[in-house]
């Protein structure tokens, strides 16, 4: 099992060009050897030094640790799912690895797949097999993470896992046996969480965590670019998403500068102050202290908030209304209003394009909003920031100084709203996996606009809470 964890880490560093085997150099004839101790390999300075770091690696990947990887930057291409409801990405676990698709989740910390006990909520789902994986070790102690509106639980385990060509060689990861009904949706297998370890259910240090604690990237941050699809005509099930990189910005998918504003002092979720709102150019009043914290969260759906705050909202557009019955919560609008709302976190005033405010139509003229109350209560922040605000932004989350930035999309990032295309395969960098069990790469096979009230009300509320 060590052996093959040093071997994969071995290619690893090979395929970066970084080292290369030290080899013995011809003896000269004559030369006399000493007898008592093994014969020393002669090397030069060089050899000696690649010797040295290779044995200090392989101690330190015996036990368990971590090694600083060449500083570096990768590239996850993201598949955006029934019509924004979901954005997931890839990546790769165990030797030989295996692809997974992952929501990407900067609104919790655990990194989760479904595995082949998995018994409900995984139908049509690709899941993990351990017995295939050389390098998986049980760490059989159980794991439970709790969304605001859904679970999964299994047990803890570690392997290598791979994504945007980085690797950690022993990430601990939630192996799932039961996952809320309505939380996979296939082809999706579970769950990479990007927030920060204190809020780890499992404890342990996400992925990116340790590579940016690592100085593995050349920058110590991670970003989004999301795409479009809400108001697009012809949307599939699956479409381009986006790219989600780490260790780097893409220059190219955003204008201007990146405004980054600080995290609290000890980071937990990606938290920001919400300072300011503007619903049709006029200032609405929204809550402040503890109540402005809002968590920039990839992986819930819409913009949940305080009560008032979404009264505040649609108290500025004329024939809106409370929602009922499953729309409790949310409000109905005239679709023929187009909504500009534009929120500030400190910085700029960023704004939410009418097509993302407008979630979906549910009369002859009425429309459902994208903003909805939300209790969060406990130590969650009051205002979960998901997807509806993201698409318009470049966003940036920065492990150091630890801050989240956001940028105007460039021309480039905002020509990829809408433009059916295929959906990006599972890709790990420069390493390729292919996904086991060829389960298809559709969705629900639901239309994406009617399945996506469930879908939302599942999505808005992917929200880890605290378990006291
Ligand atoms: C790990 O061990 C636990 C029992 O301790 C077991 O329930 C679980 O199925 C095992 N997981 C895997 C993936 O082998
Ligand atoms: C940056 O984004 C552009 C536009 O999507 C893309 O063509 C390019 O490959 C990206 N660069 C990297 C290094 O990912
Ligand atoms: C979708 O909304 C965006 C932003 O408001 C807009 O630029 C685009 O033209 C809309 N697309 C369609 C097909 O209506
Ligand atoms: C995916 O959906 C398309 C139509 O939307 C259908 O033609 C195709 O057969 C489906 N593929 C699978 C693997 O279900």
């Amino acid at each position: 099992m060590l052996s093959s964890i040093s071997l994969a880490f071995t290619l690893l560093l090979f395929s970066s060009g970084a080292i290369a085997v030290p080899k013995p150099l011809p003896v000269a004839a004559g030369q006399s050897i000493p007898l008592v101790r093994r014969a020393p390999t002669p090397r030069d300075a060089t050899e000696w030094e690649i010797w040295a770091k290779n044995e200090k690696d392989k101690l330190t990947i015996k036990y368990g640790g971590t090694l600083p990887q060449k500083r570096s930057e990768g590239t996850n291409l993201i598949t955006n799912q029934n019509a924004d409801s979901s954005f997931y990405g890839s990546l790769a676990i165990g030797t030989p690895p295996v692809s997974f698709n992952v929501i990407l989740d900067t609104g919790s910390s655990d990194l989760w797949v479904a595995d082949t006990s998995c018994s409900t909520g995984c139908s049509r789902v690709s899941v993990f097999d351990s017995v295939t994986s050389s390098t998986f070790q049980n760490l059989s102690q159980p794991f439970t993470i709790q969304y605001g509106s859904g679970a999964a639980a299994g047990s803890l385990a570690q392997d290598v896992v791979q994504m945007a060509g980085f690797s950690v060689p022993n990430q601990v990861f939630g192996a799932v046996s039961q996952v809320s009904s309505g939380l996979l949706n296939s082809p999706v297998s579970g769950l990479i969480g990007l927030a920060w370890q204190s809020i780890a259910s499992s404890g342990h240090t996400p992925f990116w965590q340790t590579l940016a604690g690592s100085g593995a990237w050349t920058q110590p941050l991670m970003a989004f670019q999301l795409t479009r699809f809400i108001n697009a005509s012809d949307v599939r099930p699956t479409e381009p998403g986006g790219s989600f990189t780490m260790g780097f910005v893409n220059d190219s998918l955003y204008t201007g500068n990146i405004d980054y504003q600080n995290l609290p002092s000890t980071p937990t979720y990606w938290i920001l102050p919400m300072t300011a709102m503007t619903v049709q150019g006029n200032a609405v009043t929204i809550p402040t202290g503890t109540a402005a914290d809002s968590a920039i969260d990839t992986g819930t759906t819409l913009v949940g908030g305080p009560s008032s705050a979404i009264q505040a909202i649609f108290a500025q557009i004329p024939g809106s209304q409370p929602g009922t019955g499953n729309w409790e919560g949310y409000y109905t609008y005239p679709c023929s209003t187009e909504v500009n709302v534009a929120i500030s976190f400190g910085g700029p005033s960023w704004p939410v394009s009418p097509a993302d405010f407008q979630l979906t139509q549910i009369s002859s003229s009425q429309c459902v909003g994208a903003f909805f109350e939300l209790n969060t209560g406990g130590s969650a922040p009051s205002w979960i920031v998901g997807d509806t605000f993201l698409k318009n932004v470049y966003s940036v989350f920065r492990y150091n100084p630890p801050s989240v930035g956001f940028a105007a999309l460039s021309q480039t990032a905002l020509a990829m709203n809408g433009v059916n295309a295929a959906a990006p395969t599972p890709t790990i960098g420069s390493i390729s996996a292919s996904a086991t069990a060829g389960l298809g790469s559709n969705g629900s096979g639901v239309s994406p606009r009617l399945s996506f009230s469930g879908l939302a009300l599942v999505a808005a509320t992917l929200v880890r809470v605290f378990l006291l």
